[in-house]
């Protein structure tokens, strides 16, 4: 028997689940299922990423600390996964007890062995929020092409890479004020000194090959020392001995990884932390990611882990991203499909199968085409395995729901059951969707045969009972083959499954016995087609979420507006076809469900009101603004948003979030003038 430990990239604590993030989880899943069908002990552990600058952000935007914030995305994301299917042994947060520790022993160790580095550097910083500023969180012109309101790494127009010091009039994203170069003391991890180690650990049948490839020319040249290290304020782990110093997000994230097992190990007799871990441990350990994260899994993790005396793992398999209907997953297109708004609508194991049928092991993009979901599941699923029951179950309950003893065609059997070697290696090789074209074969012979026997035509003639039934037991034996080999895409039809056929359990290798004699249960139905409606009514709903997200910000948002430039001339004629008017506010309601959203009534003149939506709940109380005056755009076209129709537009001027503020006009404006 096989022990091992298998870990899924570790989401983001700021953000909800999406299909692309599912991808993994359920590649991951579904290997770990297969093994414990195969009989090996197989451990699955996964957490939230609960540090680092956006998380500290995110929830002072929300007021609310960042524990409280990390508490609220757990929740959402476990109930997500459970939902899905996805079996975790234990799902932590990198911000435990145990993680906290183990990253400060790691750090010791690196530390003892000589492989950290104390030097200054200078970085931008905020004057006015007095924090450093990481890349994204500076903006300015690029400093080749001169083009505005880039990001402190990268130029989106010419694509320059520079240090955010080089950027042209750059400007504090977190305030809009302009940031200053400050000197800091960082702690970097020495990873040149692993050359050779990674030199050999990369090339050692531990990655994929075109990932090695890639690696090998960052290996053989050009190896820097990593900045391991953030400067408070910072939600994170604390340096030992390092006061205001922080461990940067990306060292303590692995770590999690065995911060999570040690959680279940310290609860699960008989399961050793040091079995798994310790350095020449024979347990398998794998890490599935995605393939933007491979650096940090390939060369400082395997450097830092053989540097602290731990074991490294046995593979990092990547995967790469998913696009939907062939483009990059979109907001406004509706194709950043959330993982609740699919299960909102649809169950989870369609799309475990069509994942699965689509996967190979390489890192080419995945296209997850919303037909041909549709498709694959109707003519696979449905169509073709579900059909081979559903066809057979009622001719067997007719005479009795006691299988035949003897089969009429058991070469037809035998092929199914030996097919079972060449499926499991597929499998084990992530080849799965090589695995679900072999399962749909043997499902088509099986269909083929039934249809060629018709029991459905021998069942009216006299004296014919028994060669039905033998026949329907041979499909209702091959509908077990099937069943066996999707038992890990599919775990709660195989907890159907094993009810109707009255079987412990569909384990890899029970498939050898072969059911004779054997009592099953009625047949109950296992799946229905995927509605193509429900396609589109989940696409408009993501899009009526991303508008919502959007018109919840009445002003421009991203803090940098401050210095944001001004825009393009127009002439006076464009803008004498915004109809600007004086409204007043006779009432202001919360939105149940909305987030950001308030809804108000305007009193427009002439005893006329118009209802807006607007997303200045962070910044104003509804009873604060009962009785005031505002400017709205009046002629804005109604706009159907996910709480309801919004007719028209507040202004509002700042960053967004509770930096707001309403314009209101002198005293004397009266409802419905015109604004010139
Ligand atoms: O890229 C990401 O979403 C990271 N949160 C993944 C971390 S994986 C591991 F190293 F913790
Ligand atoms: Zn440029």
């Amino acid at each position: 028997m096989r022990r091992i430990l298998v870990t899924s990239a570790l989401p983001y604590a700021n953000g909800p689940i999406h299909l692309g993030h599912m991808l993994e989880y359920i590649q991951t899943d579904i290997w770990v299922r297969f093994q414990q069908s195969r009989g090996n002990q197989c451990t699955y552990v996964c957490a939230d990423d609960a540090h680092g600058t956006a998380i500290m952000l995110r929830a002072q935007k929300d007021g609310i600390t960042a524990e409280e914030q990390i508490a609220r995305v757990q929740a959402d994301h476990e109930k997500d996964f459970g939902e899905f299917l996805i079996k975790f042994d234990n799902f932590s947060s990198t911000h435990s007890e145990e993680n906290r520790e183990l990253s400060a022993g790691i750090y010791n160790k690196l530390k003892e062995n000589g492989h950290i580095n104390v030097r200054g550097i200078k970085q931008l910083f905020d004057p006015e929020k007095e924090m450093f500023l990481a890349d994204r969180y500076v903006k300015g012109d690029c400093p080749k092409c001169k083009t505005p309101d880039q990001y402190g790494d990268n130029c989106e127009n010419c694509g320059a890479t520079y240090n955010a010091s080089e950027l042209i009039n750059p400007v504090s994203v977190m305030s809009g004020a302009t940031p200053i170069e400050k000197e800091s003391e960082h702690y970097f991890f020495k990873l040149p000194e692993f050359q050779k180690f990674l030199q050999d650990w990369t090339r050692s049948g531990t990655l994929q090959k075109e990932v090695a490839n890639k690696l090998a020319e960052w290996v053989d040249n050009d190896l820097k020392e990593w900045d391991i290290s953030r400067d408070a304020p910072y939600f994170g782990f604390e340096i030992p001995d390092a006061p205001g110093k922080y461990f940067y997000v990306w060292l303590d994230a692995p770590i999690g990884y065995m911060a999570s097992f040690k959680q279940l190990c310290d609860r699960t007799d008989g399961l050793e932390f040091d079995d798994y871990w310790q350095a020449g441990s024979d347990a398998e350990v794998y890490h599935f990611i995605g393939k933007d994260i491979i650096n940090f899994h390939a060369l400082f993790w395997p450097a830092m882990l053989h540097s602290a005396g731990y074991r490294t793992p046995t593979a990092v398999w990547a995967h790469g991203y998913v696009t939907v209907n062939g483009a990059k997953m979109s907001k406004s297109r509706g194709t950043f499909i959330k993982a609740r708004t699919y299960l909102d609508h649809f169950q989870p194991e369609y799309l475990r199968y069509y994942y699965a049928a689509k996967l190979n092991n390489r890192i080419d993009d995945f296209d997850l085409n919303l037909e041909d979901f549709a498709q694959r599941v109707n003519s696979d699923l449905v169509g073709k395995v579900i059909n081979i029951a559903s066809r057979c179950a009622g001719f067997v309950k007719k005479a009795g729901g006691t299988l035949a003893a003897e089969l009429p065609d058991q070469n037809l059997l035998d092929d199914a059951i030996n097919k079972g070697d060449v499926i499991a290696q597929y499998y084990e090789d992530r080849e799965y969707g090589k695995a679900i074209r072999e399962i749909i074969a043997l499902a088509d012979a099986a269909n083929e045969y039934i249809h060629e026997k018709e029991p459905w035509a021998l069942a009216k003639q006299e004296g014919k009972e028994a060669e039905v039934l033998a026949i329907c037991s041979l499909g209702i034996n091959l509908f077990r083959q099937l069943m066996t080999y999707l038992a890990p895409v599919l775990p709660a039809m195989t907890d159907n499954v094993t009810a109707f056929l009255n079987i412990p359990d569909l384990n890899w290798d029970s498939r050898t016995t072969v059911l004779l004699n054997h009592d099953i249960n009625k047949f109950k139905a296992l799946m229905n087609r995927v509605e193509k409606d429900k396609l589109d009514a989940m696409v408009e709903k993501e899009k009526a979420d991303a508008e919502a997200d959007s018109a919840s910000l009445a002003a421009p948002t991203g803090a940098a507006s401050l210095s944001e430039p001004i825009a393009d001339e127009i002439e006076f004629d464009d803008f004498a076809k915004v109809d600007l008017r004086i409204a007043k506010i006779v009432d202001a309601q919360h939105v149940k469900g909305a987030g950001k959203l308030l809804q108000l009534t305007l009193d427009v003149g002439e005893g006329k009101t118009r209802n807006v939506l607007s997303g200045i709940k962070a910044a104003y109380s509804p009873e604060d603004l009962i009785g005031k005056h505002t400017v709205m755009v009046a002629n804005l076209k109604p706009r159907k948003m996910k709480f309801g129709i919004s007719e028209g537009m507040v202004l509002a001027a700042g960053p967004g979030g509770d930096e707001l503020w309403l314009l209101e006009p002198h005293e004397g404006a009266k409802p419905g003038m015109r604004v010139m």
